[in-house]
């Protein structure tokens, strides 16, 4: 087999990278998916000394999340949001790494997701009056922001604790401002305009809000530990295994702060995203989405883990949502060490980029990849276990540890709104996805909401 120095493998070099960045501005996906489709299965960015490798390949993935997956950390891909994370389950590797998944990974165990059951329907009640009130009025909800409270809600009652108090609002607005911050746009805009936003100001203005934002959510996050140690807060999941490491010694409290900015950066937002694209498809899909309401009258509201798998419809049409619209769209991967991934020289520090969203649009993997078609996972109860063509939570040791939860809600809380509220988006224009750390869309998602039933 010939060897291929990725270095050698020509891509978007210099002037030809430049050419494409107003596409690539004014519709970043769009532009993507088309150079992937056309492309090969390395297609590499190159602007001075920016280099950047987009891999399209399942069996390289294979190699570069599992059979190598120790020499492609996330390392400095993450360093911009390391202030917030620390070294926490996300940001750490080796040792450290094995030991915090072994433990945190307990709290997603069937016995503890199934406890959470009782908060989830809670939470999606609270959601469903919001719902009756726009329904009555003939009005419109604007779903992104809506969602992302009740899942952050959900977050912190299953994973901290029931009885916590916080403002679900500005925890939600400074961890944005922090994100958009340490965001690869972010970072560009500050390199690119320095100079006029050191000297009007606007520089100092927003690292001040920055350090306030972090300030805010430090303070949250010291005080639930505080609260925890002295037998304040009613801990579930992810709090009660960290707060008995921590009477024990067995971590420190800047440690316990790392694991609970960790989940509250991965666990809420990602799911809300995954909840609103699969109700958007169902609204566009009608035929589909009463399929999956006679489902659920027939089966009733899932109790268990186990009786999800008996959902086809809802759990094939949740899958294929995920493909369409992988809410963590791109993550990134450095080589540590040289390395040859099948016919690849992977040189040290190489910089690769894993998407999702462009895997999961290939045509040599997917038949009419552009088109809603929850039967074609009909033959595969979890293809995200065993595919690398099929990435919505990452693939290999470092797949997201809150899959199962995350599947779960999406389809319980599915059942539960689906089976009496109808969506029918309503805003001018179709949805303008804007890739960030998480895809959303830049333009409100609205829609008008009409009682089925009258459950
Ligand atoms: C639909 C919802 C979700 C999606 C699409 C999603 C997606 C992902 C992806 C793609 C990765 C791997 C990134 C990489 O390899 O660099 C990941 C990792 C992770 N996710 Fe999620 N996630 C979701 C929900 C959650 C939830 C609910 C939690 C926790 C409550 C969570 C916690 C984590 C953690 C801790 C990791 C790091 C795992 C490790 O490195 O060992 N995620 N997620």
């Amino acid at each position: 087999m010939k060897i291929i120095d990725i270095k050698e493998i020509p891509g978007y070099d210099g002037l030809k990278f430049v050419r494409i960045i107003p596409a690539l501005i004014k519709d970043p996906l769009k532009k993507l998916t088309g150079i992937v489709e056309s492309g090969g299965k390395i297609i590499p960015f190159r602007l001075g000394k920016y280099h950047l490798y987009l891999i399209n390949d399942e069996s390289l993935l294979r190699h570069i999340l599992k059979k190598n997956y120790e020499n492609y950390p996330r390392g400095e891909s993450l360093e911009g949001i390391k202030p917030l994370l620390g070294n926490g389950l996300f940001t750490s590797n080796n040792e450290y790494w094995v030991s915090q998944q072994k433990k945190i990974g307990s709290a997603f165990r069937s016995k503890y997701i199934e406890s959470f059951f009782p908060v989830i329907e809670e939470e999606t009640k609270t959601f469903s009056h919001i719902l009756d009130s726009v329904s009555n009025s003939n009005g419109e909800i604007e779903l992104q922001d809506s969602v992302k409270e009740m899942m952050l809600r959900i977050l912190i009652r299953t994973m901290f604790a029931k009885n916590l108090e916080f403002d679900t609002k500005r925890i939600i607005k400074e961890l944005d401002f922090v994100l958009d911050y340490t965001s690869i746009k972010g970072a560009m805009v500050r390199r690119i305009f320095g100079f006029p936003l050191k000297l009007t100001g606007v520089a100092k203005r927003e690292e001040n809000k920055y350090n306030q934002a972090l300030e805010y959510l430090n303070n949250f996050a010291y005080k639930i530990i505080d609260d925890s140690i002295a037998g304040k807060l009613e801990t579930t999941g992810l709090l009660e295994i960290l707060t008995e490491d921590i009477k024990t010694g067995a971590i420190s409290r800047l440690q316990m702060r790392d694991e609970i900015m960790t989940f509250l950066f991965a666990g809420f937002d990602t799911v809300a995203e995954g909840i609103i694209w699969f109700w958007y498809l169902l609204s566009q899909n009608k035929e589909y989405l009463e399929e999956v309401r006679n489902e659920v009258e027939i089966l009733g509201i899932p109790g268990t883990l186990e009786s999800i798998q008996k959902y086809k419809k809802l759990t094939n049409g949740i899958k294929e949502s995920l493909r369409l619209y992988p809410p963590a769209w791109a993550f990134y991967r450095i080589a540590e060490n040289e390395d040859i991934a099948d016919e690849f020289k992977i040189f040290k520090k190489a910089y690769l980029m894993i998407s999702p969203y462009l895997m999961h649009r290939l045509s040599k993997y997917y038949n009419a990849p552009e088109k809603f078609y929850p039967e074609r996972f009909d033959e595969e109860s979890n293809p995200e276990f065993s595919r690398f063509d099929y990435i919505p939570f990452g693939q290999g040791p470092h797949i997201c540890t809150g899959k199962r939860l995350a599947s779960t809600e999406i389809a319980l809380i599915s059942a539960l709104i689906l089976s009496k509220y109808d969506f029918e988006y309503s805003a001018e224009i179709p949805p303008q996805i804007t890739p960030g750390i998480i895809i959303k869309s830049k333009t409100p998602l609205l829609f008008k909401v009409k009682r089925v039933k009258g459950l």
